[in-house]
């Protein structure tokens, strides 16, 4: 639905010229900012989330006049909401042609048999019916995509990615200031609107496009009034782009992160999105105007040519109205309180190492590279454990841990340590080329788990491990 509403875009006379820079196609921007559709609930019970996912085959057309062939859930990429509380069964059926894939239900605490892992392929042609129960306190906003082992970022970057909201029973922020999702996917596009296979280049730098678009959109429009505050969820659904981000001509106070509210509003002026990572803000749109959310440069590490221009791009642009809003009730001080994890029972410690001999390129975790056949780590349920991830590579790679949510303790580069400034829970953490960085975790339910690096296709080429958590 979401893509092929931009079908209806076309067979209108006045457009029919395609602009092109260069060979490339030129996405239209300034559209009203879509809402991703929601996938329905088909039980009739409280309490209980029953749905069907497909991922199939579909067309998009992102540039006038271009069909592109993609890969969508249900045709449009759904958003999932529910509540704590609530159990889910999703029956999936995989109808990709020659290729398995899995569901991964990215940040949430759900059992490891259900949890999409590479080991748990669905044949192309085959169903699964993924069920979990949503805790409390699990209230967040995550995402969801494939997880088939040396497939993952192809199949994402061809389209296969979702959200999902885990509402609370009490929610903090005020109503009043709506809840909009805002999804970042990366596009690249050929001259006949096909996305090209991916080269060397991007294996080795994780695939980056040439439009970074909102909820399947190049720079959309959002339409405020004056004083208005919105509740924006931002997500990193990207293949492997650094998004430093800032809104210009508004004020941003960050509220949530990965793992859901943080304990209370902070002020910023940018923040770093890395692959995979969420924020929620509340940001006041105090000036009549545009307001842009925009990047900044950001230095990530780059191997070999085409180096992709990062700053300056706007994703969104919000036009506030003169007409001033009616007053809403302010944002609380206090949001919720996360109790600081204990003291660790045990230390591991991973290594991120990048090797480019000869013709072989390795992305690999204390030496190794990934084997599904093998365990990495093993841990008992409820330990808590702290992790020092030590990246000794030239480019950052941002750390995924499945099934849990973690607590960043401190960064440390050159010597230099620095504490984060609030407590929240994680499950990327961007770890810069030679920083360390350390977090606390602890996982409730047993089974193996993955960890690796959230830049799609290094996750492909082996940076990626097992934890294997004992009852
Ligand atoms: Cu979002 Cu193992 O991944
Ligand atoms: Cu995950
Ligand atoms: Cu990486």
């Amino acid at each position: 639905q979401m893509m092929h509403d931009m079908g209806s875009m076309s067979g209108n006379g006045a457009h029919n010229m395609m602009p092109k820079a260069g060979n490339k196609p030129v996405l239209p921007e300034g559209q009203p900012l879509r809402e991703l559709p929601r996938l329905m609930n088909e039980a009739s019970e409280a309490g209980l989330f029953k749905a069907r996912l497909a991922a199939e085959q579909g067309l998009a057309r992102f540039a006038e006049g271009l069909d592109t062939p993609v890969l969508l859930y249900n045709g449009g990429n759904p958003v999932i909401e529910a509540h704590e509380g609530d159990r889910i069964e999703i029956s999936f059926k995989n109808g990709i042609p020659g290729q398995p894939t899995t569901v991964h239900w990215h940040g949430m605490p759900v059992p490891a048999d259900q949890d999409g892992n590479p080991m748990e392929p669905v044949a192309s042609g085959s169903e699964h019916i993924y069920a979990f129960d949503l805790p409390a306190g699990s209230a967040a906003s995550y995402w969801f995509h494939p997880h088939p082992h040396g497939l993952t970022a192809e199949q994402v970057y061809r389209g296969l990615a979702g959200i999902f909201l885990v509402k609370p029973k009490d929610d903090p922020i005020p109503t009043e200031y709506g809840d909009t999702v805002l999804m970042f996917t990366d596009l690249r596009l050929a001259e006949d609107g096909s996305m090209p296979e991916s080269n060397m280049i991007d294996l080795m730098n994780g695939r980056v496009g040439d439009h970074v678009l909102v909820n399947g959109q190049k720079n959309p429009v959002l339409a405020v009034a004056k004083g208005e505050k919105r509740r924006l969820r931002l997500f990193n659904a990207t293949n492997a782009r650094f998004l430093r981000l800032t809104f210009e001509n508004a004020d941003m106070m960050l509220v949530g992160t990965d793992g859901g509210l943080i304990e209370a509003p902070v002020g910023v002026g940018e923040f770093l999105l890395a692959p995979a990572e969420r924020v929620e803000l509340i940001v006041s749109f105090d000036k009549p105007g545009a307001a842009k959310l925009t990047t900044l440069d950001y230095e990530r590490g780059w191997m070999g040519p085409g180096k992709p221009e990062e700053a300056g791009m706007t994703l969104l642009t919000a036009n506030v109205s003169e007409v001033a809003a009616p007053s809403v009730p302010p944002l609380p001080a206090k949001l919720r309180t996360i109790e600081p994890l204990a003291a660790p029972a045990v230390t591991r410690r991973f290594a991120l190492t990048e090797s480019m001999g000869g013709m072989e390129m390795k992305f690999l975790i204390n030496g190794a590279s990934f084997d599904m056949n093998r365990v990495d780590e093993v841990s008992k349920v409820g330990q808590v454990e702290l992790w020092e991830i030590a990246n000794q590579a030239d480019m950052d790679h941002p750390f995924h841990v499945h099934g849990t949510q973690f607590q960043v303790v401190e960064r440390v580069k050159d010597g230099a340590v620095a504490k984060p400034p609030y407590r929240a829970w994680k499950d990327t953490v961007n770890v810069a080329a030679g920083e360390t960085v350390r977090i606390l975790l602890r996982q409730d339910l047993p089974g193996q788990r993955m960890y690796h690096c959230h830049i799609l296709e290094h996750e492909d080429l082996g940076m990626m491990g097992t934890i294997d958590v004992e009852a």
